[in-house]
């Protein structure tokens, strides 16, 4: 029988139960994929007391330095989450020799680099398939796949649970607050849901999918991030009634100066678009390149079993190296592209905001786009009710107008001399645009 290529286990929660279970139930399936057979030799947790099913117990550690220290290990998985000690832990892993497999989007998302270069420097493989979109390939077609195209465009939806609250919102009319308390109560949204609604989730997987897609260092703090917590139920109501839906996006883009833009924020995307239809807890991730054109990957981006199996295909393929005695190429940082700010990212925009009916107000607003140079594409003008709060005596009127692509910086200019014209009954309200 071939010697067995030892792996250390960090972390046995929703997904290191998960990656235990598979590694002691599908030992023969696994050395038949691999050519050799997996040794689980040891579980670090923080907590001992506790019922994990199926996990012998003499395989817990609460002494992780210890456990990563061993210089026999072959893969150590980190599945922990945090920065600390997650970070020192995969480094003196890979100090060790051992191979390792993450799946911890807020330190890949601020260290990828520093981890890259140890583990080169060391002639190990790092991989961390399961750090952006849980179950979805997407880091491998990026790394790999795709590594002999040019990529333009990485566009996604990598938080299940702003999708499923503003599904809600969609739907049935729900304030952000209400979908936000059904989604706790379903368990799809976390009792401190800061980090998805705010955006910051999705911004580390944007920092690692920017870094990927064009082989570079981007930092979660580079990512500009703006959460759904703002999102309206008359936001709601304009996109329907442009033929939209609302998302929260992860994007980034090479600009014409091969910058980078990178960015999170929400945006009205139009159904004929393939991500509009992803719904509910699902992720998706659509990119363009140069000669593949247009491909999109959609799975559950999150969950124990759904986020195993994308660790356990990271640990088949350094296992397999392991066993041939290489590693795989380092995956991002190798060119130097500088992230560019994001009043100069372009695209589309609605703006919507209330002014006083009379005539000559229109082409006033129209002269402050123009001025900007803002082409328009559509204008939309609803009438307020008389009842209406903001209609003090005067007639009001809503307008919503859809941009032609347009660099942000002239928008928030043409948003700023809006705001204080003497024929505003509102704050202006943008909303970026994808798909029009
Ligand atoms: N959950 C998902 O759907 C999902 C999807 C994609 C990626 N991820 C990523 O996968 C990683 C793990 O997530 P998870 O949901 O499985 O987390 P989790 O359920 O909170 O489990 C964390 C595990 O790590 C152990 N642990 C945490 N801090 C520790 C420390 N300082 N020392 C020793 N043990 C420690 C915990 O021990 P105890 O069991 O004793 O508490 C627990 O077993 C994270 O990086 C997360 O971002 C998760």
């Amino acid at each position: 029988m071939s010697k067995p290529l030892k792996v250390a286990l960090l972390g046995a929660g929703v997904v290191g139960s998960q990656v235990a279970r598979v590694i002691l139930d599908e030992g023969p399936t696994l050395e038949a994929r691999i050519g050799r057979p997996l040794e689980l030799v040891g579980i670090g947790v923080r907590r001992m007391d506790v019922e994990r099913p199926g996990i012998d117990p003499a395989l817990l550690t609460t002494d992780l330095e210890a456990l990563v220290a061993r210089t026999d290990l072959d893969i150590v998985i980190e599945l922990i989450g945090g920065i600390e000690p997650a970070r020192s832990l995969l480094l003196t892993a890979i100090a060790n020799g051992a191979s390792v497999v993450s799946a911890n989007k807020a330190l890949l998302a601020d260290d990828l680099a520093e981890l890259s270069s140890a583990a080169e420097a060391n002639g190990v493989d790092l991989y961390y398939e399961a750090a952006v979109a849980g179950a979805i390939p997407i880091v491998r077609p990026l790394r790999e796949s795709l590594v002999g195209d040019d990529i333009t465009a990485v566009m996604g939806i990598v938080n299940g649970t702003t999708n499923f609250i503003l599904d809600k919102m969609f739907s049935d009319g729900s304030t952000f607050e209400d979908a936000l308390a059904e989604a706790q109560q379903l368990g799809f949204a976390e009792a401190d849901p800061t980090a998805d609604v705010e955006g910051h989730d999705a911004a580390a997987k944007a920092a690692i999918l920017a870094a990927l897609a064009f082989h570079t260092e981007v930092r979660s703090d580079e990512v500009f991030c703006e959460g759904i917590t703002g999102v309206t139920p008359s936001d709601i109501a304009a996109a329907r009634q442009m033929g939209c839906t609302i998302k929260l996006l992860a994007v980034t883009k090479l600009t014409d100066d091969d910058r980078i833009i990178v960015k999170v924020h929400p945006a009205m995307v139009a159904n004929r678009h393939p991500l509009a239809s992803v719904s509910g807890a699902y992720n998706a991730i659509f990119v363009n390149s140069r000669d593949a054109g247009d491909l999109m990957f959609l799975g559950q981006g999150a969950g124990g079993s759904p986020t195993a199996s994308a660790v356990m295909g990271d640990v088949v393929t350094v296992a397999r190296n392991r066993r041939r005695g290489t590693a795989g190429h380092r995956s991002a940082g190798y060119t130097s592209r500088a992230v560019a700010p994001i009043g100069e990212s372009e695209a589309q925009f609605y703006v919507s905001f209330d002014v006083v009916d009379r005539p000559g107000v229109l082409a006033r607003c129209a002269a402050i786009f123009g001025h900007h140079g803002v082409s328009l594409r559509v204008v939309q003008q609803n009438n307020l009710e008389p009842e209406d709060p903001a209609d003090e005596g005067a007639p009001g009127a809503r307008l919503g107008v859809m941009t032609h692509v347009t660099r942000e910086q002239d928008l928030a200019d043409v948003a700023e001399e809006l705001r204080v014209a003497e024929f505003m009954r509102s704050d202006v309200r943008i909303m970026r645009v994808e798909g029009f």
